[in-house]
Protein backbone atom coordinates (compact mmCIF):
# COMPACT_ATOMS: atom_id res chain seq x y z
CA UNK A 1 0.00 0.00 0.00
CA UNK A 2 1.14 3.28 -0.81
CA UNK A 3 -0.84 5.85 0.73
CA UNK A 4 -0.51 9.16 0.01
CA UNK A 5 0.09 11.95 2.56
CA UNK A 6 0.51 15.56 2.78
CA UNK A 7 3.64 16.73 3.01
CA UNK A 8 3.18 17.61 6.55
CA UNK A 9 1.98 15.82 9.14
CA UNK A 10 1.46 15.29 12.69
CA UNK A 11 1.24 11.60 13.90
CA UNK A 12 0.01 11.41 17.72
CA UNK A 13 0.47 8.43 19.68
CA UNK A 14 2.83 7.27 22.65
CA UNK A 15 6.73 8.11 21.10
CA UNK A 16 8.95 5.70 22.06
CA UNK A 17 12.94 6.36 21.29
CA UNK A 18 16.48 6.59 22.19
CA UNK A 19 18.43 9.54 23.14
CA UNK A 20 21.43 7.24 23.66
CA UNK A 21 22.59 3.75 24.88
CA UNK A 22 20.33 2.96 27.66
CA UNK A 23 22.49 0.20 29.44
CA UNK A 24 21.41 -2.88 31.35
CA UNK A 25 19.08 -0.85 33.92
CA UNK A 26 15.42 -1.39 34.01
CA UNK A 27 15.04 2.32 35.48
CA UNK A 28 14.39 4.28 31.98
CA UNK A 29 17.02 6.88 33.13
CA UNK A 30 17.62 9.69 30.14
CA UNK A 31 18.15 7.88 27.39
CA UNK A 32 14.73 6.42 27.21
CA UNK A 33 12.75 9.08 25.55
CA UNK A 34 9.28 7.65 26.51
CA UNK A 35 6.63 10.37 25.55
CA UNK A 36 3.07 9.31 25.74
CA UNK A 37 0.47 10.82 23.99
CA UNK A 38 2.72 13.30 21.67
CA UNK A 39 2.47 14.24 18.32
CA UNK A 40 5.09 13.41 16.20
CA UNK A 41 6.24 16.41 13.65
CA UNK A 42 6.56 15.17 10.20
CA UNK A 43 7.78 17.33 6.98
CA UNK A 44 8.65 15.92 3.69
CA UNK A 45 9.36 12.47 4.88
CA UNK A 46 11.36 13.88 7.72
CA UNK A 47 10.77 14.25 11.33
CA UNK A 48 10.60 17.99 12.46
CA UNK A 49 10.26 17.61 15.93
CA UNK A 50 7.90 16.49 18.59
CA UNK A 51 5.20 17.94 20.28
CA UNK A 52 2.86 17.56 23.63
CA UNK A 53 -0.86 16.27 22.91
CA UNK A 54 -1.71 20.22 24.23
CA UNK A 55 0.62 22.04 22.39
CA UNK A 56 -0.52 24.74 19.49
CA UNK A 57 0.73 24.36 16.37
CA UNK A 58 -0.90 25.63 13.49
CA UNK A 59 -3.61 24.14 10.97
CA UNK A 60 -1.17 23.09 8.28
CA UNK A 61 -0.44 20.04 9.81
CA UNK A 62 -2.38 17.03 9.04
CA UNK A 63 -3.87 14.92 12.06
CA UNK A 64 -3.10 11.32 12.13
CA UNK A 65 -4.69 10.06 15.34
CA UNK A 66 -3.24 7.12 16.44
CA UNK A 67 -3.82 7.90 20.48
CA UNK A 68 -3.18 5.02 22.79
CA UNK A 69 -0.85 3.24 20.22
CA UNK A 70 2.69 2.84 21.05
CA UNK A 71 4.95 4.65 17.84
CA UNK A 72 8.53 3.33 17.42
CA UNK A 73 10.82 4.01 14.89
CA UNK A 74 11.23 1.50 12.02
CA UNK A 75 12.77 -1.90 12.84
CA UNK A 76 16.77 -2.36 11.79
CA UNK A 77 17.33 -6.01 11.06
CA UNK A 78 21.02 -6.48 10.30
CA UNK A 79 21.12 -9.65 8.79
CA UNK A 80 18.31 -11.61 6.90
CA UNK A 81 18.51 -13.58 3.47
CA UNK A 82 15.54 -12.41 1.08
CA UNK A 83 15.74 -15.94 -0.91
CA UNK A 84 15.75 -17.71 2.27
CA UNK A 85 11.74 -16.90 2.75
CA UNK A 86 11.48 -20.80 0.84
CA UNK A 87 12.91 -22.38 3.43
CA UNK A 88 12.17 -20.57 6.91
CA UNK A 89 10.91 -23.61 8.98
CA UNK A 90 12.93 -26.24 7.67
CA UNK A 91 13.28 -29.34 10.31
CA UNK A 92 15.90 -30.98 12.24
CA UNK A 93 19.45 -29.93 11.06
CA UNK A 94 21.86 -27.85 12.22
CA UNK A 95 23.91 -25.39 10.05
CA UNK A 96 26.19 -26.91 7.36
CA UNK A 97 23.12 -29.82 6.66
CA UNK A 98 20.79 -26.99 6.72
CA UNK A 99 22.41 -25.13 3.78
CA UNK A 100 22.82 -28.31 1.47
CA UNK A 101 19.82 -30.09 2.09
CA UNK A 102 17.58 -26.65 2.67
CA UNK A 103 19.32 -24.00 1.36
CA UNK A 104 21.73 -24.25 -1.42
CA UNK A 105 18.88 -26.08 -3.73
CA UNK A 106 16.31 -23.30 -2.67
CA UNK A 107 19.20 -20.30 -3.86
CA UNK A 108 19.57 -21.91 -7.12
CA UNK A 109 16.15 -20.68 -8.28
CA UNK A 110 17.15 -17.11 -8.12
CA UNK A 111 18.97 -17.75 -11.04
CA UNK A 112 15.91 -16.82 -12.84
CA UNK A 113 15.45 -13.06 -13.17
CA UNK A 114 11.05 -13.52 -12.93
CA UNK A 115 11.83 -15.37 -9.53
CA UNK A 116 14.29 -12.94 -8.46
CA UNK A 117 12.03 -10.02 -8.75
CA UNK A 118 8.64 -12.20 -7.69
CA UNK A 119 11.10 -12.42 -4.70
CA UNK A 120 12.48 -9.54 -3.89
CA UNK A 121 8.74 -7.84 -4.07
CA UNK A 122 7.49 -10.83 -1.50
CA UNK A 123 10.57 -10.29 0.82
CA UNK A 124 10.34 -6.33 0.80
CA UNK A 125 7.03 -6.30 1.48
CA UNK A 126 6.83 -8.56 4.42
CA UNK A 127 9.91 -6.58 5.89
CA UNK A 128 7.40 -3.86 5.96
CA UNK A 129 4.43 -5.93 6.90
CA UNK A 130 7.13 -6.64 10.35
CA UNK A 131 7.55 -3.00 11.11
CA UNK A 132 11.05 -3.50 9.40
CA UNK A 133 11.91 -0.57 7.59
CA UNK A 134 15.68 -0.75 7.20
CA UNK A 135 17.91 -4.07 6.65
CA UNK A 136 21.21 -5.36 5.93
CA UNK A 137 20.35 -8.37 3.06
CA UNK A 138 21.70 -11.22 1.54
CA UNK A 139 20.52 -11.94 -1.56
CA UNK A 140 22.03 -15.12 -3.71
CA UNK A 141 25.33 -15.41 -5.95
CA UNK A 142 23.11 -14.39 -8.88
CA UNK A 143 23.76 -10.45 -10.24
CA UNK A 144 20.22 -10.75 -11.39
CA UNK A 145 19.18 -11.59 -7.58
CA UNK A 146 21.40 -8.39 -6.12
CA UNK A 147 19.42 -6.42 -8.95
CA UNK A 148 16.10 -7.55 -7.52
CA UNK A 149 16.06 -7.14 -4.33
CA UNK A 150 17.75 -3.59 -4.55
CA UNK A 151 15.40 -2.47 -7.49
CA UNK A 152 12.40 -3.42 -5.20
CA UNK A 153 13.72 -1.38 -1.61
CA UNK A 154 14.28 1.29 -3.91
CA UNK A 155 10.72 1.34 -5.39
CA UNK A 156 9.60 1.31 -1.88
CA UNK A 157 12.51 3.97 -0.07
CA UNK A 158 13.52 1.62 2.10
CA UNK A 159 17.07 1.97 3.20
CA UNK A 160 18.59 -1.08 2.49
CA UNK A 161 22.05 -2.67 2.48
CA UNK A 162 23.16 -5.00 0.23
CA UNK A 163 25.10 -7.08 -2.28
CA UNK A 164 25.54 -9.86 -4.36
CA UNK A 165 26.89 -13.23 -2.10
CA UNK A 166 30.34 -14.31 -3.23
CA UNK A 167 30.88 -17.77 -3.24
CA UNK A 168 33.60 -19.40 -5.58
CA UNK A 169 33.93 -23.00 -3.56
CA UNK A 170 32.54 -25.77 -1.48
CA UNK A 171 29.05 -25.01 -2.41
CA UNK A 172 26.76 -27.07 -5.59
CA UNK A 173 28.11 -25.57 -8.78
CA UNK A 174 25.31 -23.65 -9.66
CA UNK A 175 25.73 -21.26 -6.69
CA UNK A 176 29.35 -20.44 -7.46
CA UNK A 177 31.06 -17.59 -9.43
CA UNK A 178 34.92 -17.05 -9.59
CA UNK A 179 37.13 -13.98 -8.45
CA UNK A 180 36.51 -12.54 -12.11
CA UNK A 181 33.20 -12.73 -12.23
CA UNK A 182 32.33 -11.92 -8.75
CA UNK A 183 34.32 -8.71 -9.23
CA UNK A 184 32.97 -7.69 -12.63
CA UNK A 185 29.37 -8.22 -11.06
CA UNK A 186 30.07 -6.56 -8.15
CA UNK A 187 31.72 -3.46 -9.59
CA UNK A 188 28.12 -3.41 -12.03
CA UNK A 189 25.88 -3.21 -9.26
CA UNK A 190 28.31 -0.70 -7.39
CA UNK A 191 28.17 1.20 -10.07
CA UNK A 192 24.43 1.04 -10.07
CA UNK A 193 23.42 0.93 -6.76
CA UNK A 194 25.78 2.26 -4.35
CA UNK A 195 24.58 5.54 -2.89
CA UNK A 196 21.21 5.65 -5.17
CA UNK A 197 18.22 6.71 -2.97
CA UNK A 198 18.58 5.32 0.10
CA UNK A 199 20.91 2.22 -0.76
CA UNK A 200 24.33 0.88 -0.40
CA UNK A 201 26.39 -1.56 -1.64
CA UNK A 202 27.74 -4.49 0.66
CA UNK A 203 30.50 -6.75 -0.25
CA UNK A 204 28.98 -9.96 0.80
CA UNK A 205 31.72 -12.86 1.40
CA UNK A 206 28.86 -15.45 2.49
CA UNK A 207 31.20 -17.15 4.84
CA UNK A 208 34.72 -18.22 5.06
CA UNK A 209 34.64 -21.35 3.75
CA UNK A 210 32.56 -20.32 0.66
CA UNK A 211 35.29 -18.02 -0.57
CA UNK A 212 39.13 -18.16 -1.73
CA UNK A 213 41.66 -16.18 -0.49
CA UNK A 214 41.69 -14.41 -3.53
CA UNK A 215 38.04 -13.64 -3.65
CA UNK A 216 38.12 -12.82 -0.28
CA UNK A 217 41.10 -10.44 -1.05
CA UNK A 218 39.36 -9.29 -3.92
CA UNK A 219 36.68 -8.03 -1.32
CA UNK A 220 39.14 -6.45 0.45
CA UNK A 221 40.49 -4.58 -2.26
CA UNK A 222 36.87 -3.36 -3.42
CA UNK A 223 36.63 -1.98 -0.11
CA UNK A 224 39.26 -0.16 0.23
CA UNK A 225 38.93 1.11 -3.50
CA UNK A 226 35.44 2.56 -3.48
CA UNK A 227 33.84 4.66 -0.34
CA UNK A 228 31.78 4.06 1.93
CA UNK A 229 30.96 0.32 1.08
CA UNK A 230 30.01 -2.14 3.69
CA UNK A 231 30.40 -5.80 4.32
CA UNK A 232 28.47 -8.75 5.56
CA UNK A 233 29.49 -12.16 6.14
CA UNK A 234 28.55 -15.14 9.08
CA UNK A 235 31.30 -15.64 11.77
CA UNK A 236 31.76 -18.69 14.23
CA UNK A 237 27.92 -19.65 14.00
CA UNK A 238 28.41 -23.40 14.89
CA UNK A 239 30.98 -25.75 16.23
CA UNK A 240 31.37 -27.75 13.13
CA UNK A 241 31.20 -24.84 10.62
CA UNK A 242 34.20 -23.17 13.57
CA UNK A 243 36.36 -26.75 12.67
CA UNK A 244 36.08 -26.51 9.41
CA UNK A 245 37.29 -23.12 9.07
CA UNK A 246 40.16 -24.48 11.31
CA UNK A 247 40.97 -26.59 8.71
CA UNK A 248 40.32 -24.50 5.80
CA UNK A 249 42.81 -21.73 6.81
CA UNK A 250 45.31 -23.36 9.59
CA UNK A 251 47.51 -20.41 9.35
CA UNK A 252 44.70 -18.08 11.46
CA UNK A 253 44.22 -17.68 14.61
CA UNK A 254 40.69 -17.60 14.79
CA UNK A 255 37.63 -17.63 12.41
CA UNK A 256 37.49 -13.66 12.93
CA UNK A 257 41.19 -13.38 12.33
CA UNK A 258 40.58 -15.04 8.72
CA UNK A 259 38.07 -11.84 7.52
CA UNK A 260 40.83 -9.76 9.27
CA UNK A 261 43.65 -11.39 7.49
CA UNK A 262 41.95 -10.24 3.98
CA UNK A 263 40.97 -6.74 5.14
CA UNK A 264 37.41 -7.66 5.95
CA UNK A 265 37.00 -6.17 9.09
CA UNK A 266 35.71 -2.28 9.71
CA UNK A 267 33.11 0.18 11.06
CA UNK A 268 30.74 -1.22 8.23
CA UNK A 269 31.53 -4.68 8.18
CA UNK A 270 28.44 -6.63 9.88
CA UNK A 271 29.44 -10.14 11.13
CA UNK A 272 26.33 -12.05 11.82
CA UNK A 273 26.09 -14.54 15.30
CA UNK A 274 30.15 -14.57 16.33
CA UNK A 275 28.93 -17.25 18.96
CA UNK A 276 32.25 -18.93 19.39
CA UNK A 277 34.32 -16.23 19.80
CA UNK A 278 37.43 -15.87 22.76
CA UNK A 279 38.71 -11.98 24.20
CA UNK A 280 41.78 -11.90 21.11
CA UNK A 281 38.44 -12.00 18.83
CA UNK A 282 36.37 -9.53 20.50
CA UNK A 283 39.41 -7.30 20.97
CA UNK A 284 39.55 -7.28 17.47
CA UNK A 285 36.33 -6.86 16.99
CA UNK A 286 36.48 -3.69 19.31
CA UNK A 287 39.49 -2.51 17.86
CA UNK A 288 38.13 -2.48 14.01
CA UNK A 289 34.27 -1.27 14.71
CA UNK A 290 32.73 -4.07 13.64
CA UNK A 291 29.38 -5.31 14.66
CA UNK A 292 28.19 -8.60 15.59
CA UNK A 293 24.28 -9.27 13.90
CA UNK A 294 23.11 -11.38 16.91
CA UNK A 295 20.37 -13.52 15.37
CA UNK A 296 18.92 -15.03 18.78
CA UNK A 297 15.83 -17.33 16.50
CA UNK A 298 18.71 -18.49 14.47
CA UNK A 299 20.53 -19.35 16.97
CA UNK A 300 17.88 -21.70 19.02
CA UNK A 301 16.55 -23.19 16.10
CA UNK A 302 19.37 -24.24 14.57
CA UNK A 303 21.15 -25.62 17.99
CA UNK A 304 23.72 -23.15 17.09
CA UNK A 305 24.34 -21.88 21.07
CA UNK A 306 24.35 -19.27 23.28
CA UNK A 307 25.57 -15.75 22.01
CA UNK A 308 27.66 -13.88 25.03
CA UNK A 309 26.31 -10.45 24.51
CA UNK A 310 27.69 -8.57 27.88
CA UNK A 311 31.14 -9.82 27.21
CA UNK A 312 30.99 -8.44 23.52
CA UNK A 313 29.81 -5.56 24.98
CA UNK A 314 32.21 -5.15 27.93
CA UNK A 315 34.84 -5.58 25.34
CA UNK A 316 33.75 -2.32 23.76
CA UNK A 317 32.06 -4.13 20.64
CA UNK A 318 29.13 -3.19 18.72
CA UNK A 319 25.92 -5.73 18.83
CA UNK A 320 23.58 -5.44 16.77
CA UNK A 321 20.04 -7.17 16.50
CA UNK A 322 18.79 -10.11 13.62
CA UNK A 323 16.05 -12.17 12.14
CA UNK A 324 18.47 -14.39 10.04
CA UNK A 325 15.09 -15.48 8.25
CA UNK A 326 16.07 -18.60 7.02
CA UNK A 327 17.75 -19.79 9.65
CA UNK A 328 15.71 -17.81 12.01
CA UNK A 329 12.19 -18.12 12.22
CA UNK A 330 10.36 -15.05 11.89
CA UNK A 331 11.00 -11.68 10.51
CA UNK A 332 9.54 -10.03 13.60
CA UNK A 333 11.78 -7.85 15.33
CA UNK A 334 9.94 -8.22 17.88
CA UNK A 335 9.83 -11.69 18.44
CA UNK A 336 13.31 -11.69 17.89
CA UNK A 337 13.79 -9.38 21.03
CA UNK A 338 11.61 -11.81 22.81
CA UNK A 339 13.65 -14.28 21.76
CA UNK A 340 17.16 -12.96 22.50
CA UNK A 341 15.66 -12.15 26.22
CA UNK A 342 15.44 -15.72 26.77
CA UNK A 343 19.50 -16.19 25.14
CA UNK A 344 20.31 -14.05 27.71
CA UNK A 345 18.15 -15.75 30.68
CA UNK A 346 19.54 -19.30 30.14
CA UNK A 347 23.09 -17.43 30.93
CA UNK A 348 21.93 -15.96 33.93
CA UNK A 349 21.61 -11.90 32.20
CA UNK A 350 18.39 -10.15 31.77
CA UNK A 351 18.26 -8.29 28.48
CA UNK A 352 16.09 -5.36 29.92
CA UNK A 353 13.52 -4.24 27.00
CA UNK A 354 15.45 -0.96 26.77
CA UNK A 355 18.68 -2.51 25.92
CA UNK A 356 16.75 -4.67 23.25
CA UNK A 357 14.64 -2.04 21.81
CA UNK A 358 17.94 0.28 21.36
CA UNK A 359 19.48 -2.13 20.10
CA UNK A 360 16.80 -2.78 16.80
CA UNK A 361 16.64 0.97 16.39
CA UNK A 362 19.18 3.32 17.12
CA UNK A 363 21.85 1.02 18.50
CA UNK A 364 21.96 -0.48 15.07
CA UNK A 365 22.04 2.77 12.93
CA UNK A 366 25.03 4.03 15.11
CA UNK A 367 26.49 0.67 14.63
CA UNK A 368 25.80 1.12 10.60
CA UNK A 369 27.21 5.08 10.71
CA UNK A 370 23.37 6.08 9.94
CA UNK A 371 22.12 7.37 13.19
CA UNK A 372 22.04 10.49 11.31
CA UNK A 373 19.14 9.12 8.89
CA UNK A 374 17.31 6.55 10.69
CA UNK A 375 16.80 4.61 14.00
CA UNK A 376 15.43 7.30 16.71
CA UNK A 377 13.05 10.20 16.48
CA UNK A 378 15.31 13.73 16.31
CA UNK A 379 14.56 16.55 14.06
CA UNK A 380 15.90 15.81 11.07
CA UNK A 381 15.80 11.83 11.01
CA UNK A 382 14.01 9.98 8.06
CA UNK A 383 10.48 9.91 9.01
CA UNK A 384 10.56 5.76 9.22
CA UNK A 385 7.75 5.21 11.86
CA UNK A 386 5.75 2.21 12.86
CA UNK A 387 2.91 1.98 15.19
CA UNK A 388 1.68 -0.57 17.25
CA UNK A 389 -1.21 -1.67 19.28
CA UNK A 390 -0.11 -2.07 22.85
CA UNK A 391 -2.31 -5.33 22.69
CA UNK A 392 -4.04 -7.70 20.33
CA UNK A 393 -6.71 -10.00 22.03
CA UNK A 394 -7.28 -11.03 25.90
CA UNK A 395 -3.93 -12.10 27.24
CA UNK A 396 -2.02 -9.35 26.23
CA UNK A 397 -4.97 -6.85 27.31
CA UNK A 398 -5.38 -8.08 30.22
CA UNK A 399 -1.34 -8.40 31.12
CA UNK A 400 -1.13 -4.53 30.09
CA UNK A 401 -3.92 -3.42 32.45
CA UNK A 402 -2.19 -4.94 35.18
CA UNK A 403 1.41 -3.89 34.41
CA UNK A 404 2.11 -0.80 36.71
CA UNK A 405 5.75 0.54 35.50
CA UNK A 406 7.01 1.93 32.54
CA UNK A 407 9.32 -0.67 31.99
CA UNK A 408 7.12 -3.87 32.78
CA UNK A 409 4.56 -2.75 30.13
CA UNK A 410 7.26 -1.80 27.62
CA UNK A 411 8.58 -5.35 28.61
CA UNK A 412 5.25 -7.79 28.59
CA UNK A 413 4.84 -5.37 24.63
CA UNK A 414 8.27 -6.82 23.44
CA UNK A 415 7.43 -10.65 24.76
CA UNK A 416 4.14 -10.94 23.90
CA UNK A 417 3.47 -8.87 20.78
CA UNK A 418 4.21 -9.68 17.08
CA UNK A 419 3.63 -8.37 13.55
CA UNK A 420 -0.18 -8.56 13.56
CA UNK A 421 0.25 -6.01 16.18
CA UNK A 422 1.10 -2.89 13.56
CA UNK A 423 -1.41 -0.57 12.47
CA UNK A 424 0.67 1.33 10.55
CA UNK A 425 4.34 1.95 8.98
CA UNK A 426 5.65 4.82 7.16
CA UNK A 427 8.68 4.90 5.05
CA UNK A 428 10.44 8.20 4.49
CA UNK A 429 7.09 9.88 5.46
CA UNK A 430 5.00 7.81 3.20
CA UNK A 431 2.66 5.48 4.51
CA UNK A 432 3.39 1.84 3.11
CA UNK A 433 1.47 -0.41 5.37
CA UNK A 434 -2.18 0.44 7.15
CA UNK A 435 -4.38 -2.34 8.87
CA UNK A 436 -7.62 -1.65 8.68
CA UNK A 437 -8.96 -0.16 12.38
CA UNK A 438 -12.07 0.68 11.54
N1 LIG B 1 26.47 -19.43 7.08
C1 LIG B 1 26.69 -19.42 5.75
N2 LIG B 1 25.54 -19.23 5.07
C2 LIG B 1 24.59 -19.11 6.00
C3 LIG B 1 23.18 -18.88 5.91
O1 LIG B 1 22.57 -18.75 4.86
N3 LIG B 1 22.51 -18.80 7.10
C4 LIG B 1 23.14 -18.94 8.30
N4 LIG B 1 22.43 -18.84 9.41
N5 LIG B 1 24.44 -19.15 8.40
C5 LIG B 1 25.16 -19.24 7.26
ZN1 LIG C 1 22.63 -15.62 7.85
Amino acid sequence: MNQSLPSKFALRGDLLDFAADPGWSVEPGAAVRFRPDHWLLVEDGIIRGVHASDAAFDASWTRIDHRGRLVLPGFIDTHVHAPQLDVIASFGAELLDWLNTYTFPAEQRYADAHEAQAGAERFCDALLAHGTTSAVVFPTVHKVSADALLAAAHARGMRLIAGKVLMDRNAPTALLDTVDSAEADSRELIERWHGRGRLAYAMTVRFAPTSTVAQMEMAGRLMREVPGLYMQTHVAENRAEVAWVRELFPQARSYLDVYDRHGLLGPRSVLAHGIWLDDEDRALLARTAAQIAHSPSSNLFLGSGLFAWRALEDAGARVSVATDVGGGTSLSMIRTLADAYKVQALQGVKLTAWKALYAATRGAALALALDHEIGSFEPGRMADVCVWDWARGPVGQRRLAVATGLHEKVFAWMTLADERHLVQAFVGGISRVRRDTS
